[in-house]
């Protein structure tokens, strides 16, 4: 998730630009750039690191530019680096780019082909060559822009400055936002409205296909077929800190809100619906000699863990073994390199994560991190690296880095099965439609959390929660559980359902509300019976059930209902209602949602 801004106007835009990127800096970056339209041409200065870096740049240089568009790169391809950075420039055209082109290799391929050499590792310095390529045969920018964007397969959001056209900027959107700003005399582009809600609170929100050519006396937004639209500006009436969480309250309602984009981020152009295939970017197992898989993490990385053990099992059909960064690293591990040890980590920097995987490297086993962080110590130190593209994660509570590693974990369970030839092409394929068809579900769930809000009211001041759940709703128990007293301070715990009658049972009194994950599935009826014992014992049950099932309603106190979805992908369905339970609690009690006491984002001390 990068940032992207544009000024067109009077005043000196360097300044305007770096104020927009640094007000964006919630989303992270690890490298930053702006061009700068001077003498008709664009001249560029990029810098690794923090926005600081970039200023300084600029106040060596002293830009008097009036045209210019800046971006921060929260790197998804390509490691950080001043090469990777935006903006980047091929010929005439200088391009920064928001999303993900999914076809950047065949296209690279093709304009190699073709005599063009390429100075970075990105997916988006493709877009500067294409467009290039089709303003010396027509002459004409927007044309330009138009065909080139015609090429792409995936989701953009860019802005270009061309060379010898100094009083413009063409930009366009699909599948990832871009703003106009409208001024007195001046405009503005922006990926989001804290980039430029100080400068004009008037903003057009560009639609999917819109590509807007902006001057200072004015913007013309035509469709990506070249029919003119007319968008009208809308006027955003939020403060600064509201604008950064996107106008939700807190940081993590917004990231729970952005799972269904992050995990078609991060599913994207890694799976081929056409051959049923999943690939992991420069990482190959041996497969003749794998004997096991073993997946270390802390916290709730740890709970995606334990879904990636049922993932991996039932579609490779290899044994996995799950294990907390803190225990693995201290218990004189039995692990080889006939191993294939497996990180999973958001922040890539958790010290007990870090030493886990050390110690298991020590000892032969090659590594695959799982990580939201690019460039971060976790991936640094592993042999290969499957990025999860959450974007910045800033609540503390994990949302969005959970579920996307729940889809990383499908997409390596996907790829094992395939090379074990214990997951059939058919079956593979029909796993990818669901998973790709998933984020659309997941949309459908947030945005029917009605009922959600109605429980926590009833339940915001309970003294314990017990959450109870089957085979891959195990660990969404336990993550549930770990949410809700992470954020809200009420103590509660996960269990397997199956463990009731072990201990647990004890526990259960009127006063006590109980969460079961009882969707469709192995071990439904199981979970029935356990939802009776509780109760039978005059227990509070919360179900989260699948639609259509009709019969629980009259079995428990509550039902929140979530599509019917395959066994495979229901811990990236049913853990949102969870999530969302979680946070509605604790914000009717008043805590610190995105900063709970005691809690810190990254845990990079033992
Ligand atoms: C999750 O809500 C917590 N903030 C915490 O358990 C976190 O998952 C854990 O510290 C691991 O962090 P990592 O994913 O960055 O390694």
């Amino acid at each position: 998730m990068c940032g992207i801004v544009g000024y067109v106007g009077s005043e000196r835009c360097s300044d305007i630009l770096v104020d927009g990127l640094r007000r964006l800096e919630y989303r992270g970056y690890d490298s930053a750039g702006t061009a700068i339209m001077e003498g008709g041409e664009t001249h560029i200065l990029r810098s690794q690191g923090k926005l600081s870096n970039l200023s300084v740049l600029i106040d060596e240089q002293k830009p008097q530019g009036t045209v210019g568009i800046g971006h921060t790169r929260w790197a998804t391809h390509g490691r950080p680096s001043e090469q990777n950075a935006h903006p980047h420039k091929y010929g005439n055209v200088a391009v920064v780019h928001n999303g993900i082109i999914e076809n950047h290799a065949a296209l690279r391929a093709e304009l190699e082909a073709s005599g063009h050499t390429f100075s970075s590792e990105t997916d988006t310095e493709i877009v500067a060559h294409l467009i290039d390529d089709a303003f010396k045969e027509t002459k004409d920018s927007l044309e330009s822009v138009r065909q080139a964007l015609c090429r792409l397969e995936g989701a953009y959001a860019i802005s270009v400055l061309l060379d010898g056209v100094p009083d413009q900027i063409i930009c366009a959107r699909q599948d990832a936002p871009l703003i106009l700003g409208v001024g007195e005399n001046e405009n503005y582009i922006a990926s989001d409205v804290p980039a430029i809600l100080n400068r004009t609170r008037d903003m057009i929100f560009l639609e999917e296909g819109d590509i807007a050519v902006v001057r200072a006396e004015g913007i013309a937004i035509s469709t990506l077929d070249g029919k003119s639209v007319e968008r009208k500006p809308q006027k955003i009436m939020w403060d600064a800190m509201m604008a950064e969480k996107g106008g939700h309250k807190h940081f993590m309602l917004k990231e729970i809100f952005e799972q269904p984009r992050a995990v078609t981020d991060t599913i994207r152009d890694r799976v081929s619906p056409t051959t049923g295939d999943a690939f992991i970017d420069d990482f190959d197992v041996d497969m003749e000699t794998l004997r096991r898989v073993v997946i270390v993490a802390c916290g709730t990385s740890y709970h995606a863990a334990l879904v990636g053990k049922f993932l991996i099992e039932s579609m490779a059909r290899i044994p996995v073994e799950v294990d907390l960064g803190s225990e693995f690293r201290y218990r004189d591990p039995l692990i080889n390199k006939h191993d294939l040890l497996v990180g999973v980590s958001q922040s890539g920097e958790t010290a007990d994560t870090l030493a886990a995987l050390r110690e298991g490297r020590g000892k032969g086993a090659r590594v695959l991190s799982i990580c939201n962080v690019v460039g971060s110590t976790i991936p640094r130190e592993s042999d290969g690296v499957l990025y999860t593209h959450a974007g910045p994660e800033i609540g503390v509570a994990s949302t969005k880095a959970f579920t996307t590693q729940l889809a990383a974990l499908t997409l390596l369970g996907i790829h094992l099965g395939r090379r074990t030839g214990a997951l059939t092409e058919p079956k593979a394929k029909e796993l990818i439609n669901d998973l790709l068809a998933l984020p659309e579900q997941m949309k459908e769930v947030l945005d029917h959390s009605a009922t959600v809000d109605v429980i926590a009211r009833r339940y915001a001041n309970a003294r314990d929660f017990l959450y109870l759940g089957r085979g891959m709703n195990y660990p969404i128990a336990l993550e549930g559980a770990l949410k809700l007293k992470e954020i809200s301070y009420i103590h509660a715990e996960g269990y397997p359902a199956g463990e009731m009658k072990h201990g647990p049972i004890a526990l259960i009194d009127e006063n006590l509300p109980v969460v079961v994950l009882a969707p469709r599935g192995s071990g439904y009826e199981k979970i029935i019976n356990n939802l009776a014992e509780v109760r039978a014992r005059e227990g509070k049950v919360i179900a989260i059930a699948s639609r259509g099932d009709n019969e629980i309603g009259n079995k428990v106190d509550d039902v929140i209902q979530i599509p019917d979805v395959r066994t495979e992908l229901q811990p990236l369905l049913t853990v949102l209602p969870l999530q969302m339970l979680a946070y509605r609690i604790a914000d009717i009690r008043g805590t610190d949602v995105d900063q709970p006491r005691n809690l810190a984002k990254s845990v990079t001390v033992e």
